[in-house]
């Protein structure tokens, strides 16, 4: 089996000019194919409300449902660093219900990080919560708990501002940060700008390390996809396959055969 992948194991990566893989997951089986193929870091996203509820933004997941979530995947995973992404309004409350929330992911999902959206705005919770030892991934540029804030789900152009974003959520103890939705080459010098990792999801090449949502990249769902996704697999036509021939078979009395039958 793989090493324990460590928050210094994934600094070191970067030190050495080694690519970091990220993906996200929601269930044991998935966490542990991703797992076992040699990801990196596995994100308990809230995206599970998009690719797993069914809902239009991530906006209605909760803190109970995310628990429910990144505890199947720590169940399953071997070696990866598993990160829970904390649901709009986790945090932004008060900084005392930020630590309280971020510590359920290590207390009751066995989580080894979590992730939170913003920059300058929640410095101060970055602060808080990794004080107590609780390692923090930061999430600057298309931010997709502020949907409604940015006016849709549009790429972030504003360089100072992105740049200041990154900066500061480095200088406030988060391990690594996203980056969402930006030019490549603003992804470019941001990377060059900090210590940490940076983990782009289209942020273009030159980042630490990349994220999908495994839904998108797997073609589990027939939702619109961003221009960022590559899609290497079209599971959702394997399974419509698999499920159309039971579906006939039971009808025409195929299944069950004498070989299922006691
Ligand atoms: O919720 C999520 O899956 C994410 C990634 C896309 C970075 O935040």
């Amino acid at each position: 089996m793989a090493s324990q992948i460590t928050i210094t194991k994934l600094i070191s990566m970067k030190q050495k000019g080694e690519k970091i893989v990220a993906l996200t997951a929601y269930d044991y089986p998935f966490a542990k194919i991703v797992d076992e193929c040699g990801v990196h870091l596995i994100l308990v996203g809230d995206s599970v409300g998009n690719v797993v509820q069914g809902e239009a933004n991530t906006l209605p997941v909760t803190m109970d449902q995310m628990i429910y979530h990144t505890r199947m995947v720590t169940r399953a995973a071997g070696s990866a660093l598993v990160v829970g992404d904390m649901p709009f309004m986790s945090y932004q409350v008060s900084i005392k219900n930020a630590i309280k929330n971020a510590g359920r992911f290590l207390k009751e999902a066995a989580a080894a990080a979590i992730k939170l959206e913003g920059g300058t705005a929640v410095i101060e919770t970055i602060k808080a919560i990794s004080s107590v030892g609780i390692p923090v991934q930061a999430h600057i540029g298309l931010t997709p708990q502020s949907v409604h804030q940015m006016g849709g789900y549009k790429v972030q152009r504003d360089e100072d501002r992105l740049m200041t974003d990154a900066l500061e959520v480095e200088a406030a103890g988060a391990f690594s940060v996203v980056l969402e939705g930006i030019p490549s080459v603003i992804a470019q010098k941001i990377t060059k700008a900090l210590s940490i990792p940076t983990i782009g999801i289209g942020a273009g090449p030159d980042c630490d390390g990349q994220i999908l949502v495994l839904h998108d990249l797997l073609g589990l769902n027939d939702r619109h996809l961003p221009k960022f996704v590559k899609q290497y697999a079209r599971l959702i036509d394997a399974a419509k396959a698999g499920i159309s021939e039971y579906v006939d078979e039971v009808q025409t009395g195929k299944f069950p055969a004498e070989e299922h039958c006691y």
